[in-house]
């Protein structure tokens, strides 16, 4: 790719994502943009071009398309998990529309798409220990149903019409940038920013509730390795499954005592929050990622609470 467009500049992913690949491609090379520029941080604005684009609006993708001869477009607009579950409307309306905009302007002017899915592509009845790459998708979230229609309109578009379109399923991420969008795992995100500012912390979710996560860092990698990937040694393509580690709410708890004893952690479980989280998997098996294209997270939980609390402690005192 030599021209990239980066839709939903501004949120948890595109803010980190944005600057990474301006480091990679060049500043002037990629297009960063968000429904709302004042989501946009100083340093995308300060360093490269930015505009004001609804992703569900065709014309205003084209548009740039058009004039900075993009050939590969970043989609990251959707409404997340818990945040959809409360406007279903919203959550199909943002993610289908942006999607299929994509894939067509992505068609006609023969673009590479991301498209991130997601861990919530999978249901109460997928196998949630070592969730298998091609396994059954029975999401009952409406986060759950786009992901799962995205994935097979992406591969439709790719069998169908040659666009190159290809995708990681992200487990829960956590950054030390931006913070989390409304999702069921920004808790594991929040609990740093609470044992920071030396604050008691809620956890929405039960002692117990598995679910897979991966430091920033690593999911920037992923999404910038897998566009790199070489297509002959693709055997998936929309999604794969990709993690770095899992953990219950107690066991991150723990390691953060670990550097800070005196952090307090309660329970209140929020009955959607759980609801979702129990029909995710417990750990994914990311096997087909590794192999095709050489997916290897670098972060664990240890290194990556030592970074958290390092970033945050720079940033917020
Ligand atoms: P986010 O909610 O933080 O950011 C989304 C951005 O899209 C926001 O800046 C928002 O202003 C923008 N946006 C909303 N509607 C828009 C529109 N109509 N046109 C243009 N921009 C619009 O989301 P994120 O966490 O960065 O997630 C990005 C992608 O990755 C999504 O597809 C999400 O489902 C997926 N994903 C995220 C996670 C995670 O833990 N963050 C995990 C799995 C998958
Ligand atoms: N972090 C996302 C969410 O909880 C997973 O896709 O919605």
């Amino acid at each position: 790719m030599k021209n990239i467009l980066v839709l939903g500049s501004g949120g948890q992913i595109g803010s980190e994502l944005t600057v990474r690949l301006r480091e990679v491609y060049g500043d002037s090379k990629v297009v960063a943009t968000d429904l709302d520029p004042n989501r946009l941080t100083q340093q995308i604005k300060d360093s490269g071009p930015c505009f004001s684009c609804d992703a569900t609006n065709r014309e205003q993708i084209a548009q740039i398309v058009k004039d900075y001869k993009i050939d590969g477009i970043y989609n990251l607009v959707a409404i997340l998990s818990a945040t959809a579950e409360r406007n279903p409307m919203l959550g199909w309306n943002i993610g289908m529309g942006a999607l299929l905009n994509c894939l067509e302007v992505a068609r006609e002017y023969k673009a590479a798409l991301f498209t991130p899915s997601s861990i919530g592509a999978f249901g109460a009845n997928t196998p949630l220990n070592g969730t298998p790459q091609d396994t059954v998708q029975r999401p009952r979230t409406i986060y759950g149903v786009t992901k799962v229609a995205g994935e097979l309109l992406s591969d439709y578009y790719f069998d169908r019409f040659g666009v190159d379109t290809r995708s990681v399923r992200f487990p829960g991420l956590i950054s030390n940038v931006c913070p989390p969008g409304g999702g069921t795992t920004d808790y594991a995100v929040d609990i740093y920013y609470a044992a920071v500012r030396g604050e008691n912390f809620e956890c929405p979710l039960k002692k117990g509730t598995l679910l897979d996560m991966m430091y920033m860092p690593d999911a920037i990698d992923a999404a910038i390795n897998i566009m790199e990937a070489d297509p002959s040694k693709l055997i998936h393509r929309n999604s794969f499954n990709v993690t770095a580690m899992h953990f219950d709410p107690e066991e991150i708890y723990q390691e953060i005592k670990k550097h800070k004893p005196d952090f307090v952690m309660t329970y209140n479980p929020d009955p959607l929050k759980q609801q979702i989280a129990d029909s995710w998997p417990n750990w994914m098996d990311d096997s087909c990622a590794r192999a095709e294209w050489g997916f290897k997270p670098k972060y664990g939980l240890a290194e990556m609470t030592t970074d958290m609390l390092k970033k945050l402690t720079e940033k917020l005192l």
